[in-house]
Order: structure tokens, then sequence, then C-alpha cells
């Protein structure tokens, strides 16, 4: 097996909601060790930067908007095939669609407000990452 790893943020509407205890307890009770952890808020440019691969969809501007709204928890995780394993805890975009028991099925409301961010592939998850933390903030 080989372990690898995956970047995750709890958006603004689950730390406003009161479900960022939760979601945390989920994720480490999922078998997911944490390497990174940190409690911060996006500006707008930095969300913009953050999802500039996401700059011709219609909803972009709303997402920028929404991520820089409130405080945001990022975090890099650890776990054999981390990136399936995150995205199957976490459940399908629209929380409407979201499998029962996933994170996004129990704690939000909506496509565009959906509680929690997974990475789709190593090569995100490595550059997101690199986004958030220093060299010296992982263990
Ligand atoms: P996307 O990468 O398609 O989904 P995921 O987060 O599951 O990888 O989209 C990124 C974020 O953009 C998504 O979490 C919420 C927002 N979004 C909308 O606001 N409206 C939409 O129609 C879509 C597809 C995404």
């Amino acid at each position: 097996m080989t372990t690898n790893r995956t970047f995750t943020m709890i958006k603004p509407d689950a730390v406003a909601n009161g479900h960022m205890g939760a979601i945390l307890n989920d994720i480490i009770s999922a078998g997911f060790k944490v390497i990174a952890l940190k409690y911060t808020k996006l500006s707008e440019e930095s969300a913009g930067k953050f999802y500039e691969v996401h700059k011709e969809r219609p909803f972009y501007k709303d997402l920028v908007s929404f991520m820089s709204s409130g405080p945001i928890v990022a975090a890099i995780l650890e776990k054999d095939n981390a990136i399936e394993e995150f995205r199957k805890l976490i459940g399908s975009t629209n929380p409407a669609e979201a499998a029962e028991g996933t994170i996004r099925n129990k704690y939000a409301k909506s496509i565009d407000a959906n509680a929690i961010h997974g990475s789709d592939s190593d090569e995100n998850a490595e550059i997101e990452g690199n986004f958030f933390f220093s060299a010296d903030e992982r263990f």
C-alpha cells in the first residue's frame, strides 16, 4: 500500500455553523493523520489565486467571495490512497447528492457553501498544501 497525502479546507459555512470540531473528529476517526493544521482566513486576493483553475466558470466570483467571507481550517492529511479515500469521506460536490454519512451530507446546505474542500489529485494536493504551509509547519 502506498501512503499519500491530500489537502483540505473546512469552509466558512461549516466553521460559522459550529461544525469545525465534529468535522475534524470525522476526519481523524476515518484514519487520516494530521500533518499540518491552520485556523486562518483567506483574503479575496488569495481565495482568487487558490481557485484560479475555476476562473472561467460562472460560479468563480461567488466562490471567491464566499471562501473569503470568514475563517477556515486548512490541513494536510495522510492516509493510504488519501485522495480517493478523502473524496469518499466528504461526498459529492452537491450535498443533495452526497451519500448518507458523508461530511457534505451531514454538514453542508448547498452546492456553493458545501462545508469542505478535498484535493482531486496528488498534483493538486501538493500545490494546495504548499499554498498554506511551509516545510517547518508539517509534522
Ligand atoms: P469542484 O472542483 O467542481 O468541486 P469539488 O469541491 O467537489 O472538487 O468545484 C469547486 C467548488 O466550487 C465547489 O466545492 C463549490 C463551488 N461550486 C459552485 O459554487 N457551484 C457549482 O456549480 C460547482 C460545480 C462548484
